[in-house]
C-alpha cells in the first residue's frame, strides 16, 4: 500500500515543503530511501526500523521505498523520522492513512523509540502556517516554541507508541503549551557602575537611541568591555515581532533550550577573535546563522577588534550593508537577518598605551599604523560613532560617584525611538531607526540650515570623508536632535556628529586626541 506523510526541510529560515511516500509490500525485506537525501537522512532507516519494532511492527517481510519528494530539494538533517514512521505504519495497515492527512510531522527518533526535539521547529511552523497547514506534530521538547505558533494545533509528541496511539485514534496527543514568559531578569550590570568616562557614556546613549554602530579605542582597563556589556540594558524591549525573529534565529542555530519559548531579551553575542568567517557570518554545507545574524536586533561585541582574523571582518562588510547574509548553495539560497547594532573595542597601538598621556607607549609611529590599519578602512567607515576613552581618572575611581543608572538612560533612549518609530507609522520616512534612514528620508528629515550645512561641507572636506561617512553624519545628528526632541537638525548636532568621525583618514589621530 502507498501512504504519504507530510513534513518539511528549512533553508535558511525558509521551510520548504516535503511529501514523504512510503510504498510497501510483500516480497524480498527490503526498506530503501530515495529523494536526494543526505547521509543522516539515509541512517533514519535504521532509526525508524528500531524504534517501531519497539512497537512490535516489524518490517521483515515487507520491501519498503521510501521517497522524499521534492527530489530537487536536498535533505539534510534527522527531522523527517517520525514523518517517515507515520507513513510506514500507514503502509503497512498499522493505522489509518486518513490520521496522516494534512498533518505536519517534525521530529527524530531515538533506537528506543523516543522522539527527540530538533532545531528550527519555530521556523517550519510559520512557513507551515502560510502554505494552509493547520495541524502539526512535533517532538515533546520542541512544545513551547511550536506554540508560539497561533493557528496551528500542534499536538506533542515523546516517544513512537504515542504517536501510534494517536494516530489509530485511541489516544490524544497532548497539545504545545506556551511557556511562561521569561521574566526579565534585571540586567546583572548596571551603568552606575562606570565612573566618569562621559564621552563614552554619552555615545552608549546616542548609538542605542538611533541604532548607529559604534567603535571605543582606549588603554587597558578604560572600561570599554565593560561599557559595551552594559549597552543591551539601555535598549527598549524587542516588540513581538522583532522577538519571534530572534527566535526564530536561535532555533534554527539550535540555541533554545526547551523548556524556552519566545526569546524576550535581546541578544548580546560577544564571540571571541579567533572566530572563523563562517562562523561569524554564518555558512557551512546546511546554512547555519553565524553570530551576526544571532546578534540580530540585539548587540554584536568584537571585543579586540584588532586581533579578529581580517577575512572574517571583511566578511562583515555585506551583511552590515544590507541588514541580511545570503548563502548561497547549488540547489538554494540560505538567507538570515542580520541587523545587530556592532560595537568594536580596541587599544590604540599594540603596547595599548598611546597617547594616555603617562608617556608609556613603546609603539613607534610606523607600528601604530601599522596596528590601525588591521581595521579596512571599508569596515571603519561603516561605524558610525567612533570615541577615545582616556584612562580613567584615579580621583573618579576613589571619589567619584557612579554615572546614571541605566533605568535613567534607557528612559530617554526609549523616547527617542519612539520618536523615530513615529515618522515610520506617519509614513514620512520608511526606516524605524535613524541608522536605515536611505538618501531619501534624509532629504526629508535632516535638512540642514545654512551654517549647518556649511558646517558639515567643510568637516567632510577637511577629513576627506566618504559619501557613506557624510550619510551616516548625517544619521547620528538626527538621532541626536531626537535625544533633544527638537524637529529639526541644529549645528550643534552636526557639530558633535562630526567629533563622533575620529578614526577617520585626515583627522587628529585619536590617540593624540586622548592625550
Ligand atoms: N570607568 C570605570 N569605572 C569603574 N570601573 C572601571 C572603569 N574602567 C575600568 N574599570 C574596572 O576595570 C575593569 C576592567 O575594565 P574593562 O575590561 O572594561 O577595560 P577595557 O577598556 O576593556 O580594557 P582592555 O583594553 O584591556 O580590554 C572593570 O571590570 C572594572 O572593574
Ligand atoms: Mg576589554
Amino acid at each position: 500500500m502507498l501512504a504519504t506523510a507530510l513534513s518539511a526541510a528549512l533553508v535558511g529560515l525558509d521551510a520548504h515543503p516535503v511529501r514523504v511516500e512510503v510504498e510497501a509490500g510483500r516480497g524480498v525485506a527490503s526498506f530503501e530511501l530515495v529523494g536526494l537525501a543526505e547521509v543522516a537522512v539515509r541512517e533514519s532507516r535504521v532509526r525508524v526500523k528500531s524504534a517501531l519494532a519497539q512497537v512490535g511492527v516489524h518490517m521483515g517481510e515487507y520491501r519498503i521505498v521510501v521517497n522524499l519528494a521534492p527530489a530537487d530539494l536536498k535533505k539534510s538533517g534527522s527531522g523527517f523520522d517520525v514523518a517517515i514512521a507515520a507513513a510506514t505504519l500507514a503502509a503497512l495497515g498499522v493505522v489509518p492513512p486518513e490520521s496522516l492527512r494534512d498533518v505536519l510531522f517534525l521530529g527524530e527518533l531515538s533506537l528506543t523509540g523516543s522522539v527527540h526535539s530538533v532545531r528550527g521547529v519555530l521556523p517550519q511552523l510559520l512557513g507551515a502556517r502560510r502554505r494552509g497547514v493547520t495541524r502539526a506534530i512535533v517532538p515533546q521538547g520542541n512544545g513551547a516554541e511550536a506554540a508560539l505558533v497561533t493557528g496551528v494545533e500542534v499536538g506533542t509528541v515523546a516517544s513512537i507508541d504515542k504517536l501510534l496511539d494517536a494516530l489509530r485514534g485511541v489516544a490524544v496527543l497532548p497539545r504545545a503549551v506556551v511557556a511562561a514568559p521569561e521574566t526579565d531578569p534585571a540586567p546583572a550590570v548596571d551603568l552606575s557602575e562606570v565612573r566618569g568616562q562621559a564621552s563614552a557614556r554619552r555615545a552608549l546613549e546616542v548609538v542605542a537611541a538611533g541604532n548607529h554602530n559604534l567603535l571605543f579605542l582606549g588603554p587597558p582597563g578604560a572600561g570599554k568591555t565593560m561599557l559595551a556589556r552594559r549597552l543591551p540594558g539601555i535598549l527598549p524591549p524587542l516588540s513581538s515581532g522583532e522577538a519571534l525573529e530572534v527566535t526564530a534565529i536561535h532555533s534554527v542555530a539550535g540555541l533554545l533550550a526547551s523548556s524556552r519559548g519566545l526569546v524576550r531579551g535581546r541578544p548580546f553575542r560577544a564571540p571571541h577573535h579567533t572566530v572563523s568567517e563562517v562562523g561569524l557570518v554564518g555558512g557551512g554545507d546546511h546554512p547555519r546563522p553565524g553570530e551576526v545574524s544571532l546578534a540580530h536586533h540585539g548587540v554584536l561585541f568584537l571585543d579586540e577588534l584588532s586581533e579578529f582574523r581580517r577575512a572574517a571582518l571583511e566578511a562583515l562588510r555585506q551583511p552590515l550593508e544590507d541588514g541580511s547574509v545570503t548563502i548561497s548553495r547549488a540547489q538554494a539560497k540560505a538567507t538570515f537577518p542580520a541587523r545587530p547594532l556592532v560595537v568594536g573595542a580596541m587599544n590604540p597601538c599594540a603596547c595599548g598605551f598611546r597617547g594616555d598621556g603617562t608617556g608609556r607607549c613603546i609603539c613607534s609611529a610606523e607600528r601604530v599604523r601599522a596596528y590601525r590599519a588591521r581595521l579596512s578602512g571599508p569596515l571603519l567607515d561603516r561605524i558610525d560613532v567612533h570615541v577615545v576613552l582616556p584612562p580613567v581618572n584615579v580621583g573618579a575611581l576613589q571619589h567619584g560617584e557612579g554615572g546614571e543608572p541605566t533605568c535613567a538612560v534607557r528612559g530617554r533612549v526609549e523616547r527617542a525611538r519612539a520618536i523615530q518609530a513615529d515618522r515610520a507609522t506617519r509614513g514620512e520616512v520608511r526606516a524605524s531607526t535613524n541608522a536605515l534612514l536611505s538618501p531619501g528620508d534624509l532629504d526629508r528629515v535632516a535638512s540642514l540650515c545654512a551654517r549647518g550645512s556649511s558646517l558639515l561641507g567643510s568637516a567632510v572636506t577637511r577629513l576627506a570623508l566618504s559619501a557613506r561617512a557624510y550619510g551616516k553624519i548625517l544619521r547620528v545628528a538626527r538621532t541626536l536632535a531626537d535625544l533633544e526632541g527638537a524637529a529639526a537638525v541644529a549645528p550643534h548636532h552636526v557639530a558633535e556628529a562630526v567629533g563622533y568621525r575620529t578614526l577617520d583618514r585626515g583627522a587628529t589621530a585619536p590617540a593624540e586626541s586622548a592625550a
